[in-house]
């Protein structure tokens, strides 16, 4: 049986590999950064399907260049990065990671609302450079927890498994979403609320939404106007979610408290000023590295781009509708 041409865009955990290389010829990225535009479009040449990153385009320009291409599996569970409507047309099916990275991505969520809200990183700082000359009563004063209210912006997987592990916290949960997710009201009495309630509630704002046009700067200047100013905003998402710039404003002049971040709107770059704040605390978008998490992903990955490569219906498939 002749063998599928695979192009995977940067390694992934061998777990996907193994499962891909069983019934694939893989050209795996040799370099530790993403490919640029022109050696992606050079590279998916001739292939019968590949697993992209979210930083590669899947657009009508990278479906010419792999014209006969069977599908994408993408290995990331969120997808701004491919044109679904595009590959819809073609009759070319998508794929993503969902589920297996939804309690470490929280967990991160959790993490950055900690450490910004705790300031530990700031306190590390100081601790290594020597300077700490003992207990103070006003040194490092941060942000309460238990008890506050918690909001989330985005209610399906990522931001449910937020708000469900703030019950340790006896957090009062508010959540902002197009869609009431009665399961989690019932579970932990979250209040599906409009979204500037939840702004001018929350002491805690965590972000969940996919990148859609209709989420691209959700949060701007007037946004942060409206938050507490002793509010942090946490943001797993994706970058252009928010502003950047008028976070930063944001948080030069005090708008709100702080901010923990793990993604950007123009990665790997982040807006003037925002690295030199002391008020955030900033990741390099790892909220779903953890080894189960990532293996997860490779497998799945692996999963649906040989269910594509052999004309079966792809579990994760985003664009069903190509199956009639
Ligand atoms: C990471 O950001 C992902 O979408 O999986």
């Amino acid at each position: 049986m002749a063998r599928y041409k695979v192009l995977v865009t940067r390694r992934i955990p061998q777990v996907g590999l193994d499962m891909l290389g069983e019934e694939c010829d893989l050209d795996i990225s040799p370099h530790d950064r993403p490919f640029s535009r022109e050696e992606l479009l050079s590279m998916v040449r001739g292939k019968d399907g590949a697993v992209t990153l979210l930083t590669d385009k899947v657009d009508g320009e990278l479906l010419d260049a792999a014209a006969g291409a069977r599908g994408f599996a993408n290995f990331a569970v969120g997808f701004d990065n491919m044109d679904i409507a595009e590959a819809t047309r073609r009759g070319i099916p998508l794929s993503n990671t969902p589920d297996v990275l939804t309690e470490a991505t929280a967990e991160m969520a959790w993490a950055l609302l900690f450490s910004v809200a705790r300031r530990v990183v700031e306190s590390d700082g100081v601790m290594r450079s020597g300077k700490w000359n003992g207990w103070a009563p006003l040194q490092f004063i941060g942000g309460d927890i238990t008890g506050a209210t918690l909001g989330i912006v985005g209610a399906g997987r990522i931001g449910a498994a937020m708000a469900r592990k703030s019950t340790g916290f006896r957090m009062k949960v508010l959540y902002a979403d197009a869609r009431p997710n009665s399961a989690l009201e019932a579970e932990i009495g979250a209040r599906h609320v409009p979204l500037e309630t939840l702004v001018r509630e929350s002491d805690f704002v965590s972000v969940h939404v996919p990148l859609l046009p209709e989420t691209r700067h959700l949060f701007s200047y007037d946004t942060f106007t409206q938050m507490k100013r002793t509010a942090y905003l946490v943001n797993t998402s994706r970058g252009p979610v928010l502003k950047e710039d008028d976070l930063v404003r944001a948080l030069k002049e005090g708008l709100i408290a702080g901010a923990g971040l793990d993604v950007y709107e123009k990665e790997p770059l982040m807006a003037d000023g925002l690295a030199a704040l002391s008020n955030v605390v900033i990741c390099p978008h790892t909220a779903s590295a953890t080894t189960t998490s990532r293996n997860g992903m490779a497998a799945k990955a692996a999963m649906n781009l040989l269910a594509m490569l052999r004309g079966e219906r792809a579990p994760d498939c985003l664009n069903p509708e190509i199956y009639g």
